[in-house]
């Protein structure tokens, strides 16, 4: 039975039953079945199948552990460097910060007061903080904290940022007002689609718990929601997994901060290698649309059948016409295809190869963007953003994209 629950939470939310352990899962399977009055083992792989349920069990799982100024030096960081680059470089826009998750609230909370302690305007500051769990998330907006979320020896920003509530401390409103709370699966299908860019994500103590295509997953949609200069803040034990991302740790040691790589020299040289701005011949790469559903995770693809048979209908027409050489009656039909599954890989993926061949790179990097988004191993989607960005002379990024490619195709 045990084996069934972890692949559901795996589906799910991309827990890995390897990094929280079989005892953590059995004591909450136990927990919950108590708590609910089943103690019949197929009853409850039943009562399973009702998204409520399943997300009861989810709130029983997750690691909600956080606390205020937990690892004090990110945050000592975060003011210094938004000292130098948005004060001293008189930045005239908002500061952007993402906390992804954001657990019972700590951690955002604790960014906006870093902040002000750093002598940056409230009125600049927009975090949005996002977790799984609606239960986690109505404490963080309540925004009141007992012992457990103060540890430590300095606790001076108590005084400055909370006031007295009982035997308890609740935020002061200035603070509170500055976070954006969302419920939000970073391994969902949806993940991150009502967000913009960040300026800093903030992305701690989960990837520690991800199943390795949840990890690729989550990176892609880092990276689809940092600015190409943002900073990325990781936790102690996640340097590996964010590396393997390809993120780069800030050189100092003790700082728990990426950055995307900045080496422009090599990044011209193997953009020039990759033949930028050669013409892509339609037919040939929509005969073989490939894609490689990452190992436990439903592709995309299978996800897009869901979408009834119509969507696809009008997809395998897209496809007739677009190797009979009739892009303009090819997108027609694939557009038909997004109308019907607006998710759907391949159409997305046909729509990006249409305009690239009709030289209008704007458009087609939309298709692609989606279709990365979809399927963050997509190599092909991978290496036309790269093209794209590199004809834009964005050689950083079409470096780390290619760069990602080739590390899928190794894989
Ligand atoms: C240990 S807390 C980390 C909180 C904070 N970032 C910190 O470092 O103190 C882990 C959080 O990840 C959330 N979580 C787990 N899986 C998630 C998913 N798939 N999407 C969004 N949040 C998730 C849990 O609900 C939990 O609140």
């Amino acid at each position: 039975m045990l084996s069934l629950i972890a692949d559901l939470l795996e589906r799910e939310i991309g827990l890995s039953l390897e990094c929280i352990g079989e005892d953590a899962l059995r004591s909450a399977v136990t927990r919950h079945m108590r708590d609910r009055g089943i103690f019949d083992q197929a009853r409850y792989i039943d009562a399973l199948s009702s998204r409520e349920f399943a997300e009861e069990l989810i709130e029983l799982v997750v690691v909600p552990e956080t606390w205020f100024f937990r690892d004090r030096k990110s945050f000592d960081f975060l003011g210094s460097y938004v000292g130098r680059e948005w004060l001293g470089a008189c930045r005239a826009d908002n500061l952007r910060i993402l906390s992804m998750p954001c657990s019972t609230g700590e951690e955002p909370y604790t960014i906006v007061m870093a902040l002000l302690d750093a002598g940056f305007p409230l009125e600049r500051i927009q975090v949005d903080a996002l977790d799984v769990s609606p239960k986690l998330l109505e404490i963080a907006k309540e925004g009141v904290y007992g012992p457990s979320s103060f540890r430590g020896k300095n606790l001076a920003f108590k005084q400055r940022h909370f006031q007295p509530a009982g035997e308890y401390f609740s935020i002061l409103d200035s603070v509170r007002s500055r976070v954006r709370f969302l419920k939000d699966n970073v391994v969902g299908q949806d993940a991150g689609s009502t967000l913009g860019q960040y300026d800093i994500i903030f992305c701690r103590n989960l990837v520690i718990y991800l199943a390795q295509w949840a990890r690729r997953k989550l990176m892609g949609l880092i990276d689809r929601l940092l600015t190409p200069e943002g900073l990325l803040f990781i936790g102690h034990t996640e340097t590996m997994a964010f590396e393997g991302g390809g993120f780069k740790k800030n050189a100092g040691s003790g700082l728990f901060v990426c950055k995307r790589p900045q080496d422009k020299e090599e990044s011209r040289i193997q953009v020039q290698s990759h033949g930028v701005g050669k013409p892509l011949r339609v037919k040939s790469a929509v005969q073989a649309p490939r894609v490689r559903p990452s190992t436990k995770n439903p592709g995309p693809l299978e996800e897009s059948g869901r979408s009834g048979a119509s969507g696809e209908t009008y997809y395998q027409c897209a496809l007739q016409l677009a190797d009979q050489g009739k892009l303009i009656e090819a997108s027609r039909a694939c557009l038909e295809a997004l109308g019907e599954a607006p998710m759907h890989l391949g159409a997305n993926f046909l729509m990006g190869l249409i305009f690239m061949e009709m030289r209008q790179e704007d458009e087609a990097a939309k298709y692609f963007e989606k279709v990365i988004y979809l399927n963050p191993d997509h190599d092909q989607a991978l290496d036309y953003v790269a093209t794209i960005e590199a004809n834009r002379s964005n050689s950083m990024r079409a470096d780390r994209l290619r760069q990602w490619a080739r590390r899928i195709r190794e894989k």
